[in-house]
């Protein structure tokens, strides 16, 4: 049996206690829409991007660790302890690093790892993070075994793989049931996403493609 919950419910209203978290790891909207990006067809599949959560300051609040990304996006306090993402793959028009703000001493680090967009383990959310990235920031924290991860902004359940596969019980809310459907049904299917590195290898024709083909 799964050790993963998911709820339909609202970031903002988190309905657990943040004494019984031991973290919280999540990958909140970042109001990419406002921003003059050119989103082409997948404007109409990020109406929840419209402007950055504004409750990240308090999720984190009292929680003994926590994993922000797009961390740069919010009102959180200084740290020494950013993850970096470096997308060597992403195209010209997209940002190639993406950063986590963590409440965790230690020197900032980064990741290389290719952009899920490009990679086999696609399922339809448009700002899906790569499970080995959510594996290794869930790393950084080093959490007992069987710790409570929590994602308030859980999407296509990236963060539930990571942390079941890393060990972990997990709890992930969503407003979209869709989303919430397709995390279901990834933490249901384990086999079909084991990490590997995606077999895109970048080159300029890529910059003209906006979706896998
Ligand atoms: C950046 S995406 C998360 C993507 C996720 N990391 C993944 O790999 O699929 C942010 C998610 O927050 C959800 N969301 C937006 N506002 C919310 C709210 N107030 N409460 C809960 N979820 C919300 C959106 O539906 C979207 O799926």
């Amino acid at each position: 049996m799964s050790n993963c919950l998911f709820i339909h419910g609202d970031a903002r209203k988190l309905p657990i206690d943040p004494k019984l978290i031991d973290a919280i790891v999540s990958d909140p909207p970042y109001g990419l829409l406002a921003c003059d990006l050119n989103w082409g067809k997948f404007r109409g599949k990020r109406e929840w991007d419209k402007e950055p959560a504004t409750n990240v300051e308090c999720l984190i609040d009292g929680v003994a660790r926590a994993v922000i990304w797009g961390g740069n996006y919010f009102r959180l306090p200084p740290s020494r302890g950013w993850l970096v993402w470096y997308k060597r793959d992403a195209v010209q028009s997209m940002a190639n690093c993406e950063l986590a703000w963590t409440n965790i001493d230690q020197n900032t680090q980064l990741f290389d790892w290719p952009i899920a967009a490009r990679n086999f383990e696609r399922v339809g959310h448009p700002a899906q993070k790569p499970i080995a990235l959510m594996r290794w920031c869930i790393q950084k924290l080093k959490l007992k075994p069987n710790s409570l991860i929590v994602d308030p902004y859980c999407g296509s359940g990236s963060t539930a793989i990571a942390a079941e596969q890393e060990g972990h019980r997990f709890i992930g809310l969503d407003l979209d049931r869709d989303y919430l459907k397709i995390a279901k049904h990834r933490i249901d299917h384990p086999n079909r996403h084991i990490p590997r590195p995606g077999r895109v290898e970048h080159h300029p024709l890529f910059d003209r493609l906006e979706e896998p083909v």
